[in-house]
């Protein structure tokens, strides 16, 4: 596995950006992603991404945690070739994911979240890329 993109959660994506701007010239790459009520944006930072995600609703997932914990981290992504199968082993490993399949994610991935309880309290997300 090699790590993919770190999420963070902001209220406002257009602001975040702004203050990323001040720290390194790029270009930032938008979208949104339905299933998860977010907007997107995407910066990057040598092989990985800075994923911001603004909720597009206060009922998502990214809403909940802001209102309950404010903006900042929200989890890490591994990138994994086979999502099915790297599920399977670490169900087998004890833990447990947040989705009984994987999920759409941006850009025709798949992913799915492992739940905190088991992973430090880190939101472990594993990709597959499209
Ligand atoms: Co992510």
């Amino acid at each position: 596995m090699k790590l993919d993109h770190v999420g963070i959660a902001v209220k406002n994506i257009d602001e975040t950006l702004t203050i990323y701007k001040k720290l390194m010239s790029f270009q930032e790459t938008r979208t949104e992603v339905a299933t998860q009520k977010a907007k997107v944006a995407l910066i990057p930072v040598g092989e990985i991404t800075l994923e911001l995600l603004e909720p597009t609703s206060e009922d998502s997932a990214i809403g909940k945690f802001i209102a309950e914990r404010g903006e900042g981290l929200h989890h890490i992504a591994f990138e994994v070739e086979d999502i099915e199968a790297a599920m399977e082993e670490f169900r087998a490993k004890g833990f447990r994911f947040l989705y009984e399949k994987p999920a759409p994610g941006k850009f025709g991935s798949r992913v799915n979240f492992m739940h905190p309880k088991e992973t430090g309290r880190i939101l472990i997300e594993l990709t597959q890329h499209g």
